[in-house]
Formats: C-alpha cells, sequence, structure tokens
C-alpha cells in the first residue's frame, strides 16, 4: 500500500472532490491508499506528486483518478419494489398516455440497473400488450463502468443475484458458457434490452445536464447521493427533478432523502415518488 502524507491525502480528497463532488471523509483513508496505489500501477507513475500533478494537468488521468476512487457496487433487481412498482403503476399508467416513454437512470454503475428498467419494461410492455416505445438513457461518471454497461456481458451468480418470479433470464440474455455450472453462468444481453438503452457520460456535480426540462417520465437515483456533501445533494437533486415531468415517477435510493425538494412530491412509500410541482 502506498504511503500519504497528511498533505498528499487531502489533495487527493480535494481533486476527487473539485471533478466529482464525491466527498470522502477520513475514514477512508485504507481504501483511498489502496485505490491510489492501484492506479499508481495502472498509470506507472510511482511518484505520488508527480501523480497529483498529472490529474491537474492530464485529462486522461484525471479521469483515470475518478474511475479509480468510484464505488460501483450494484446488482440486478436490486431494491426489487422499484422494479415491480413500474410493472405494477408506473408504465401501465403511461401505456395508457400513448406516447413514447423517456426513463433516466442517473448513475448506472456496470449496467445491472438499466437492464432491470429495460426488463421491466420488456416484461410489462408483453403484459399490458403495448407496443409504445420505451428508451431508457443510462449515465455515469465513471467511463470504465460505461464500456461495462456497453457490453452488456455479466457473470451471474444465482446464489447471490435474485432475479423476480417473471425474469426468465433466457428471454433477455444470451449464454456465452457451457452451462456446466448452473448457479454462475456468463451470459450478455440480447439485442432487444440494449436496443433500449443509451449509455453517456454525465457528471451529476457538474452545473447544467445534457437533458432538456421535463424530458423523462421516470427517474432513477439510487445510491449514489450518499457520496456527496448534503448541500451538494441538494444542488443536485434539484437539477435532477428538473429533468422528470410533472406526473413523473422518481425512485430513490433506500437511504437517501429529499430535503426541503420533497413538497414537489407525493409520496407513495419504498422511496416512490410522484412529481406534482415544477
Ligand atoms: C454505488 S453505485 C450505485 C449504482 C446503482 N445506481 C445502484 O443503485 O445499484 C454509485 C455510482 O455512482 C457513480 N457516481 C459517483 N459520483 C458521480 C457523479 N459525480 N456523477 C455521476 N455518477 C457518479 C459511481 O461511478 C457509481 O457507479
Amino acid at each position: 500500500m502506498v504511503m500519504l502524507d497528511e498533505n498528499q491525502l487531502s489533495l487527493i480528497k480535494e481533486k476527487l472532490y473539485k471533478y466529482s463532488g464525491i466527498f470522502l471523509n477520513d475514514s477512508k483513508l485504507a481504501m483511498i491508499k489502496n485505490r491510489i496505489y492501484h492506479l499508481m500501477r495502472d498509470t506507472q507513475i510511482y511518484n505520488i506528486d508527480t501523480l497529483l500533478s498529472n490529474i491537474e494537468s492530464n485529462a486522461k488521468i484525471q479521469q483515470q483518478f475518478i474511475n479509480s476512487l468510484t464505488t460501483n457496487k450494484t446488482d440486478f433487481f436490486r431494491e426489487v419494489f422499484h422494479f415491480q412498482d413500474m410493472i405494477d403503476r408506473s408504465l401501465p399508467a403511461l401505456f395508457r398516455l400513448n406516447k413514447p416513454i423517456k426513463i433516466y437512470c442517473c448513475a448506472s454503475s456496470t449496467g445491472q440497473e438499466p437492464y432491470s428498467i429495460a426488463m421491466s419494461v420488456l416484461y410489462a410492455k408483453k403484459l399490458y400488450k403495448s407496443s409504445i416505445p420505451v428508451s431508457i438513457v443510462a449515465t455515469d461518471i465513471d467511463t470504465n463502468v460505461l464500456q461495462e454497461a456497453k457490453e452488456g456481458i455479466y457473470t451471474i451468480d444465482f446464489k447471490v443475484e435474485k432475479f423476480p418470479h417473471w425474469c426468465d433470464i433466457d428471454e433477455y440474455f444470451d449464454a456465452l458458457d457451457d452451462g456446466k455450472n448452473p448457479s454462475v453462468r456468463l451470459f450478455k444481453a440480447k439485442n432487444k434490452l440494449k436496443n433500449m438503452l443509451t449509455f453517456k457520460q454525465t457528471n451529476l456535480f457538474s452545473k447544467s445536464y445534457p437533458f432538456i426540462r421535463e424530458e423523462f417520465d421516470i427517474l432513477f437515483c439510487r445510491n449514489v447521493l450518499i457520496y456527496f456533501k448534503q448541500e451538494d445533494q441538494q444542488e443536485i437533486l434539484s437539477r435532477l427533478i428538473d429533468t422528470l415531468r410533472i406526473d413523473g415517477t422518481f425512485y430513490l435510493g433506500h437511504s437517501e432523502i429529499l430535503f426541503h425538494l420533497s413538497e414537489k412530491f407525493e409520496k407513495l412509500g419504498n422511496k416512490t415518488f410522484i412529481k406534482i410541482k415544477a
């Protein structure tokens, strides 16, 4: 593991905050040292001061720095009640409006969340016999996870990952292995999922987002606000909910809150909200 003095450590935290809004507190010291050690190995820059100045001056190294310090934990159908609510309530209501549907998933990591959204949409379309076009925009700041998500190749351990009863994996993924180990399988997402999805890099900490006001019918923002300071969470939330139309549904992570912005929403429970005010 790499040795960091107080000054170097605070420069690392400062730069990460400046470029991503991610705020790391001192309890993360071991994690920071470990991740910086890996970054040094990947960039072949073993001098911390040289690395720090390259983070400022070299866009590629700056991106590698950000990628190295994000936490990308995710799962298929994590907080499954949101996907069930889409199938039971939000999607059938949108199908009745007879207009193309747009969904935004704003910290999509390696893609399990937007692919779970896409599977839920396809299942709901079948269930309600709808042919309404649905598109899903999935963004993240981390270019490595976006690349993995675009590829859509996953090792799925069925002892760990829980899929809803309606989800027949073979309907949505092609097997890439010989199936000899039925509990851990290698799959690739089928084009019918991929065709609904657009992945792009967006930094939630930047002052504006590449979307128009009220562009989306459904917004997923889960397990990302926790990495930001409270005052930044409120600003990010306020920019995000601007992209959601009135009557649109907002699915928020289990340990995240809306602060004063909750007055713009009707609360349905399970961190599910309907936007009622601009
Ligand atoms: C713990 S994962 C959550 C993934 C998914 N939303 C879920 O709930 O399973 C957090 C993700 O937020 C992304 N992230 C962190 N800071 C970000 C920022 N400033 N802008 C966009 N994404 C960010 C990370 O790269 C990471 O992939």
